[in-house]
């Protein structure tokens, strides 16, 4: 199949090498001029394990192309994948601008009987919106079809999740439209759910909701588990053994964040407002992940009192392992507390510094490694639960510290790698604190 992808961000990018990898011709379309040079140049703009080696063997495999041209890339393409960013408005609202701008940029070069497949996060009725549009700008002789074709893949775990999805959603009032699509994803071998484009569109902020609040119910179960002396890594284990529960999406921490969960939720509450259906539950739930951010901090001046002059090593910047992503990551939330306390902050990250430095400037210190964040800290933040970070011998790595005081907000430690240091203050998400004393 001929096949145009437009916007080459983590889920347009992902989706055009993984569409040609399993046989079809891809062209994505993007028109960022700084981004097609790069993968022109077999260079991927975003870090992603394994998507590199996949641009570069379906590029010299002729089956992948880019340019910034709608007209070139739109040459006889039978079905046109919409791939752009739908970031959150102030309100909270999805701001739908890079999308209607993506569809008129693209109008005028689509070919009749052509199927536009919108994959960008949209609130319900965008696709009938869309619709719309393209029956007043599209080709004349017969407009396009549209169907929604939400997409679940994971930052750091895209191309994974792309290839061996657990389930493809395909929403039209177009039958046809819908079986074409159904029929471009055969060689992936997923269950595939057809249903109407509203139905397919509230399964993604459904599923993206439902799994937000996961982690705000286990977030406060560990919260109580602090509060009652219980372990919230037992506890979550004896829960996910419940099929009905599942073990997946069990682990406290200091919340979520990332590009998709915090926008979704915000845009499903604005829904539910939109249509005045009472839906608290998921207001809530953004609560509990906003409080879960200020945690460390929280505890550091339990412990410390005032954080002024106090040195603050953070170790990892990222909202989650595996990526340079810091969108919405609980490490801003974080170090702007620190800053505001007046604490000194040295942070470290294996991959994701360049990005900080755009958020924090020079207000922080950007260390090279573990170690020199670590130097004469008073107290250090685990933040992100890099395997670089999990992997370390903690009792050398306190060693460096003036104090060695660890607030872990991602459990990275067993209790025996904690117990196997000689003096420690190690203090974890909803289990109790481990205190050793020189003796
Ligand atoms: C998510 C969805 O999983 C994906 O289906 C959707 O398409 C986009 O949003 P992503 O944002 O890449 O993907 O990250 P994910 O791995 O799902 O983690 C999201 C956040 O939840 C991270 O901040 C992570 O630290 C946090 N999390 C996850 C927890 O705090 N506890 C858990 O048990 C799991």
């Amino acid at each position: 199949m001929r096949i145009a992808v437009i916007g080459t961000g983590y889920v347009g990018l992902s989706t055009g090498v993984c569409l040609a990898e399993i046989g079809h011709h891809v062209t994505c379309i993007d028109t960022s001029e700084e981004k097609i040079k790069l993968l022109l140049g077999g260079e991927s703009p975003i870090y992603e394990p394994g998507l590199e080696k996949l641009i570069i063997k379906n590029m010299d495999e002729k089956r992948l192309r880019f340019t910034t041209s709608h007209q070139t890339g739109l040459e006889k393409a039978e079905v046109i994948i919409v791939a752009v960013g739908t970031p959150q408005q102030s309100n909270g609202e999805a701001d739908l601008s890079y999308l209607v701008q993506a569809i008129l940029d693209a109008a005028p070069y689509m070919e009749e009987g052509s199927i536009v497949v919108i994959k960008s996060t949209v609130p319900v009725g965008t696709n009938e919106k869309v619709k719309g549009i393209l029956d007043h700008f599209g080709p004349k002789g017969g407009s396009p079809s549209v169907v929604s074709n939400p997409e679940f893949l994971r930052q750091g775990s895209a191309v994974l999740d792309t290839l061996q999805p657990d389930r493809i959603v395909i929403g039209s009032e177009n039958q046809n439209a819908a079986s074409i699509i159904k029929k471009m994803y055969t060689p992936l071998n997923a269950p595939v759910v057809v249903t109407d484009a509203r139905s397919a569109e509230m399964i993604k902020y459904a599923s993206n909701a439902f799994l937000a609040t996961k982690i705000s119910f286990i977030n406060s179960i560990g919260n109580l588990c602090e509060a009652v002396g219980a372990n919230i890594e037992d506890v979550s284990k004896g829960m996910g053994f419940d099929q009905r529960i599942g073990a997946a999406f069990l682990q406290s921490g200091i919340g979520y964040g990332g590009s998709c969960f915090p926008k979704d939720v915000s845009a499903l509450v604005a829904i539910a407002k939109e249509y005045s259906v009472p839906f608290s539950m998921i207001e809530e739930t953004m609560m509990i992940n906003n409080r879960q951010k200020q945690l460390l901090v929280q505890k550091a001046q339990n412990r410390l009192g005032s954080l002024k002059d106090k040195k603050i090593a953070v170790l990892g910047f990222a909202f989650k392992p595996e990526t340079d992503d810091m969108r919405e990551a609980p490490s801003i939330t974080i170090i702007h507390s620190l800053l505001t306390e007046g604490a000194m902050v040295v942070g470290y990250d294996p991959v994701a510094t360049l990005n900080a430095m755009k958020i924090f400037g020079e207000q922080i210190i950007y260390a090279a490694s573990v170690e020199e964040a670590l130097q004469e800290a008073d107290a250090v933040f685990l933040v992100t639960e890099w395997k670089e970070i999990k992997q370390l011998v903690l009792s050398e790595a306190v060693s460096h510290m003036k104090e060695p005081i660890v607030f872990d907000g991602r459990n990275c430690f067993s209790e025996e790698a904690v117990r196997s240091c000689e003096e420690i203050e190690y203090y974890p998400i909803g289990k109790p604190a481990i205190i050793i004393r020189k003796s």
